[in-house]
């Protein structure tokens, strides 16, 4: 599978937000990456689900690759307009029946993605194999833009790859948190197949983001 590319709208100029999605549209960009956050689960707040929602109006090529940090997601999936297409990623550590919230994002036509974060061990998503289309393996702790990398990250991603690569499925790894210029060549040698960017790679400050994109669509290919 080649790699993809997700860039993270939080780490885009929030002034100008629907300007910053089209220039992304424009360039093949796969997907958007739109990071929700309750306060609770993480102690910060970032995109509004009603934005979230209107995200899907403009957008002509690319999906939606949501990733909610919050407590029983579920309660979200209206407000968003969760469907067809869209990638949703749930937290196994804030949801109480995760079998649950992942078979309601199938029944909702979109596909369903376990997050994971740092201190959580990979050989957990051996249960959950035929419930998932994706992993979403958080390299720094949920919350924030600009974190660095948490030690033990490209272990913790070869451990995903070989748990999905034994069972056969063809399952999406994703990986979310410091995947910066010099870090995400080695991130795919690893395994990933899906790459979130934000502050450290095409939301670094200085480039046009067409010439980030094509950069980053190079080393991730
Ligand atoms: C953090 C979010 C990430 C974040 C990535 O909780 O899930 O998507 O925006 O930002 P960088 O690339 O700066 O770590
Ligand atoms: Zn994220």
């Amino acid at each position: 599978m080649r790699g993809m590319l997700s860039p993270s709208l939080m780490c885009a100029d929030v002034l100008n937000l629907q300007s910053e999605i089209e220039a992304l549209d424009n360039l093949g960009v796969d997907y958007i990456h739109l990071d929700f956050m309750d306060g609770k689960f993480v102690p910060n707040i970032t995109l509004d689900a009603s934005l979230i929602r209107a995200v899907k109006s403009v957008l002509k090529n690319m999906k939606r690759d949501i990733h909610i940090m919050a407590y029983e997601p579920q309660q979200y999936f209206d407000r968003m307009d969760i469907g067809e297409g869209d990638i949703v990623a749930v937290h196994l550590e804030a949801c109480e029946n995760v079998r649950g919230v992942l078979s309601i994002i199938r029944k909702r036509g979109a596909n369903p993605f376990l997050a994971i974060s740092p201190d959580t061990k990979a050989k957990v998503l051996n249960d959950y194999l035929d419930d998932i289309d994706g992993v979403l393996v958080m390299t720094v702790y949920p919350g924030f833009a600009g974190q660095p990398i948490v030690e033990g990250s490209f272990d913790k991603i070869t451990e995903v790859r070989q748990i999905i690569d034994n069972s056969g499925k063809d399952i999406i790894l994703e990986v979310d948190g410091h995947v910066s210029w010099d870090l995400c060549h080695k991130m795919r040698e690893c395994g990933a197949d899906l790459f979130v960017a934000g502050s450290s790679s095409v939301y670094s400050k200085g480039m046009k983001i067409d010439e980030a994109v094509n950069k980053m669509m190079e080393l991730i290919k």
